[in-house]
């Protein structure tokens, strides 16, 4: 459910009109609710109620928009963050060191140093040498770095390629069946204070079992490690839980039916669970504004050609994702389109013969569910802007990210002396 309705005809955001934004800020532009990020937060602890005093770390590279991290701050939700930048981000938009958890397969020595001090509450290790580079830094600190390893427990999640991580040949984890020994190991790392297990088997999850058959296998490790002799105090459990995007494909599972499988699952476990939701949180709750700069006949349908391209919503040509396109201001007609961005390449393309609403130069369409890997995938390829941020609360909404004037990409770059004076060789 989302904060995204028609109100006379015409698309509201909450209470604002986004037509409004569209006169204000320009297109593209991405819109994010508040009503729908607080509902989202709201619904998934809800799902998780059975369960003693879980952490909700919301995977920030899903949308890392300062506006959006106070908000889930401001909401009790912690992150779960990939990068020294989105550590730094997600503390800038007021998230407590005490709810972070750092991910990642290539996490550097400045970042895992960087992550110390500022004290968070797990590092979640993909690799034997990733545990030996943490406790070196951490005992040149003098400090203790709690840990999980995050195991590949090599299941299919089911999902893209692209977003599937769970399976042995992927580049996640550590073995599922070197785990005991990758333990042992980590146990002799004077730095490391080995406190949990971690999983993650890919993203847009859309049916439960995937997720169910990677948890039993944590839990029998847990056993095993505990047997071995390891303190085991938390289990992450990731992300991953899909969204509807397509009106036509049936829901995904609903954070109370995860939850009830994640209670059952876990139950005996006696460790704090940890959940890294990204899309659940975020993917409903922003839509992607453009306008339409012409209409171009097709051999088969019109090319609705908008102001959006690749560059600020990559996912339909990266992932052949499915976006829900809707006119502003639907005049009642529909038929078959194709709809494309201005950029150069043939997969600068967001839906072909597509049933949608009929269009012409100069209305507003908005793609749906592009509050998640939306705005924070988007490059300035083809030397376009990217693309600013609105957040709208009720009848409020601010600009949270302006758009870039094309000078400061000018201005980015700089031509040394000797290409100044003539040089070319
Ligand atoms: N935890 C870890 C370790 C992850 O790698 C991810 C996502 C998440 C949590 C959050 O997963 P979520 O709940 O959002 O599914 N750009 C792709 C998705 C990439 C996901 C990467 N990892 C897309 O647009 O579909």
């Amino acid at each position: 459910m989302d904060h995204f309705n028609y109100v006379d005809g015409a698309m509201q955001v909450e209470q604002v009109s986004m037509a409004e934004i569209a006169a204000q800020v320009g297109t593209p532009v991405y819109i994010y609710s508040t009503a729908t990020l607080s509902r989202h937060v709201g619904v998934f602890r809800d799902g998780l109620s059975q369960l003693a005093d879980p952490l909700i770390a919301f995977a920030v590279k899903a949308n890392p928009n300062a506006a959006v991290l106070a908000t889930l701050a401001k909401l009790g939700l912690g992150a779960d963050v990939v990068s020294a930048g989105e550590l730094l981000r997600a503390l800038a938009a007021g998230i407590p060191a005490n709810r972070i958890v750092f991910s990642g397969v290539g996490k550097t020595a400045d970042e895992m140093r960087i992550a110390l001090e500022k004290g968070i509450y797990q590092f979640n290790l993909e690799s034997e040498p990733e545990a030996e580079m943490l406790s070196q830094v951490a005992l040149s600190m003098g400090r203790k770095a709690p840990v999980a390893y995050r195991i590949n427990p090599d299941v299919d999640a089911g999902t893209h390629a692209k977003i599937s991580t769970g399976k042995s040949e992927n580049k996640f984890g550590i073995p599922y069946d070197r785990a005991l020994a990758s333990y042992a190991a980590a146990r002799d790392l004077p730095g490391l204070d080995v406190q949990g297990v971690a999983v993650h088997i890919g993203s847009q999850l859309t049916d439960l079992k995937p997720l169910e058959a990677a948890f039993v296998k944590v839990g029998a490790l847990i056993a095993s490690l505990r047997e071995a002799g390891h303190d085991i105090r938390t289990a992450d459990l990731g992300g991953g839980l899909g969204v509807p995007y397509d009106p036509s494909q049936p829901l995904p599972p609903s954070p109370a039916e995860y939850g009830a499988m994640v209670t059952r699952v876990t139950q005996g476990w006696d460790v704090r669970l940890m959940f890294e939701p990204g899309r659940l949180i975020v993917g409903n709750a922003g839509v992607l504004l453009s306008q339409v700069v012409r209409v171009k006949q097709g051999a088969q349908a019109p090319f609705v050609i908008v102001d959006a391209a690749m560059n600020d919503l990559l996912r339909p040509s990266l992932y052949d994702a499915w976006h829900d396109i809707r006119a502003v201001h639907p005049k009642g007609d529909r038929a078959a389109a194709n709809v494309v961005g201005p950029v150069c390449e043939t997969g600068d393309t967001f839906a072909m013969h597509r049933d949608m609403d009929v269009v012409a130069a100069g209305d507003l369409v908005a793609f749906m569910t592009a509050g998640a890997y939306g705005a924070t995938m988007a490059s300035t390829y083809n030397s376009r802007a990217l693309t600013p941020e609105v957040l709208v609360s009720g009848d409020r909404w601010a600009v949270v990210r302006a758009r870039p004037p094309i000078e400061a990409l000018i201005e980015g770059d700089s031509i040394p002396a000797w290409v100044a004076e003539g040089a070319t060789e």
